[in-house]
């Protein structure tokens, strides 16, 4: 017995030691946590729960026979985050650098497969070299059975990828499937191949930061959902992000009360939009002072600026916030807009988060570089996501709310179950100046017949009282009491029941 124990003591000292010391102090060198020290910031002191750790890999090419450390290059089990209940895996790159053996993969699926029996979300903290090179298919076949999983789970389970080192070739598939992928700056990469192939396939220099960094992903390609300067803010912040989330499809994201009246007013919010309807103005500042506390987790913020999309809590009930931006192409709907919001409003959707849309978007983005690049797919992404919600929706309109753009956004028509406006808001289908260029053509050599008409079109449609008139908005409030308009039809909405017909499942246009 006594024997077993310190068999036992050793292999746990071996497990914990990963890749030993030496690898260790490099992966501190770099700046980066080891895999054990990021679960511990991750998780509730004390909580974690570790499977597998004498999980070995079963390889003997290559001399691998003589290679193994005990739980095979990742860190995986269960615990708690704010006393609620996570799977995680986390790889450890001091282990043949978090490669992926046909073992390590194993590990990780059966964290999936036991959240998805207990539903609670799955966490992959990613820093891993890719498939195991000495494994060959075995390793493939690993991340496919993982790929799979994530499948499955995706809309049943929150699942998030913090991409915390390298994660190259098909490595990345299993983040982009999961939710959210956060990333930490100068530390992580993504990408299909790295820079060396890039240069003997298509002649392109490029480095791996250039090719497949946080700052690539968080601006340019929409891969990533935040970038966090290092190992950790990124885990104390995803502990933050955790705190928005049910635990699955079936529950609701938990309550956070604080202090901050849902009846609080704001009159600053008065004079928030300028007389000058194509003056811009700040759409955040709308938010922040409207949702509780002035607490608002952005998502995406460096990509699709023309779009603002995030998480906050409204009388303590986690909601998604969609808004157009004015300050960034007038806040038109284009090709990378409409994906990023509609991404956001599924995920909500799945998962009992309700949806706050405020509105002011003069249409889609004209233009070829839009046309050829499909926007009228990928715009209707956004209508297919918000026609397919059923979770609670509630709409502002600020300003305006123009052409196919007003239909996209939450409208009444697309199930909104409360739609609000400015009263200086303009719900038409077009501005006045372009409609009475078409509909008046003939006036075309009249300067002065055609800015009367402009002004006639203007009176008669640039104001909420049309749409008000058919019931497409059910009241016309003041900004400043938004907060309390918005928080009292929540209130009203919380035991929505709404469902779309049985299908296998819809065809999103993707
Ligand atoms: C086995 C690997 C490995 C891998 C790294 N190592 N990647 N071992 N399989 N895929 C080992 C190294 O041999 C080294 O071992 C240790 O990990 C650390 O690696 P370094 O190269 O010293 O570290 P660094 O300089 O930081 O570079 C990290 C790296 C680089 C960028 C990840 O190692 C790299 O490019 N690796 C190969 C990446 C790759 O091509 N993977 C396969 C992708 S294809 P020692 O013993 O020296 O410490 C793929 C297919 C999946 O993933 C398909 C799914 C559909």
């Amino acid at each position: 017995m006594h024997d077993i124990i310190e068999q036992l003591e050793s292999k746990r000292a071996a497990a914990r030691l990963g890749g030993g010391e030496k690898r260790i102090a490099a992966q501190h060198a770099k700046g980066k946590l080891s895999a054990r020290e990021r679960i511990e910031l991750l998780l509730d002191e004390g909580t974690f729960e570790e499977w597998d750790m004498f999980v070995e890999h079963r390889c003997a090419d290559f001399g691998m026979a003589e290679q193994k450390v005990p739980g095979d290059g990742v860190v995986t089990g269960y615990g708690m985050i704010n006393g609620r209940l996570v799977f995680v895996f986390s790889q450890d790159f001091t282990v043949f650098g978090g490669a992926l053996s046909e073992a390590h993969a194993e590990k990780i699926c059966k964290v999936m497969d036991q959240a998805m029996n207990v539903g609670a979300p799955v966490i992959g903290l990613n820093d891993s070299g890719g498939a195991r090179i000495q494994e060959g298919v075995a390793s493939l076949g690993g991340y496919a059975e993982v790929f799979q999983r994530n499948v499955m789970a995706s809309g049943v389970i929150p699942q998030i990828s913090l991409i915390m080192g390298p994660c190259a070739g098909g490595a990345v598939y299993s983040p982009a499937m999961t939710d959210f992928i956060f990333m930490v700056k100068d530390s992580s990469y993504m990408f299909v191949t790295g820079p060396e192939v890039v240069k003997t396939v298509t002649h392109e220099e490029v480095t791996a930061e250039e090719l497949g960094g946080a700052g690539t992903h968080n601006s340019k390609s929409g891969v990533a959902d935040l970038a966090f300067e290092n190992d950790v803010e990124a885990l104390l912040m995803l502990r933050r992000f955790f705190n928005y989330l049910p635990l699955n499809n079936k529950e609701r994201p938990p309550l956070r009360p604080s202090g901050d009246p849902a009846e609080r007013l704001d009159s600053s919010l008065d004079t928030l939009v300028p007389e000058n309807p194509n003056k811009p103005y700040d759409m955040k500042e709308l938010i922040l002072k409207v949702v509780d506390d002035g607490d608002f987790f952005e998502l995406q913020p460096e990509y699709a600026k023309n779009i603002v999309i995030g998480f906050a809590r409204l009388d303590g009930q986690s909601v998604g916030i969609v808004a157009n931006n004015p300050q960034v192409l007038a806040g038109c709907l284009d090709i990378k807009s409409a994906i990023k919001a509609a991404r956001f409003v599924r995920f909500c959707d799945a998962f009992n988060i309700p949806v706050v849309t405020f509105v002011d978007v003069p249409g889609f983005m004209p233009g070829t570089a839009q046309e050829y690049g499909g926007i009228i797919k990928h715009g209707a992404k956004l209508l297919y996501a918000y026609a397919e919600c059923t979770v609670p929706k509630v709409t502002v309109i600020t300003r305006k709310a123009y052409g196919g753009a007003y239909d996209v956004m939450s409208s009444k028509h697309l199930r909104g179950d409360v739609n609000f406006a400015w009263p200086n808001a303009e719900i038409a289908v077009m501005g006045a100046k372009g409609a009475v260029e078409i509909i008046f053509r003939e006036d075309k050599g009249d300067p002065a017949k055609l800015a009367a008409r402009e002004a006639e079109y203007k009176a008669r449609f640039a104001n909420p009282f049309v749409a008000g008139a058919r019931g497409y908005i059910d009241d016309v409030i003041q900004p400043h009491e938004t907060r309390r308009r918005i928080c009292r039809s929540l209130a009203m909405l919380k035991d929505k029941k709404l469902a779309n017909p049985w299908r296998k499942h819809g065809n999103i246009p993707l």
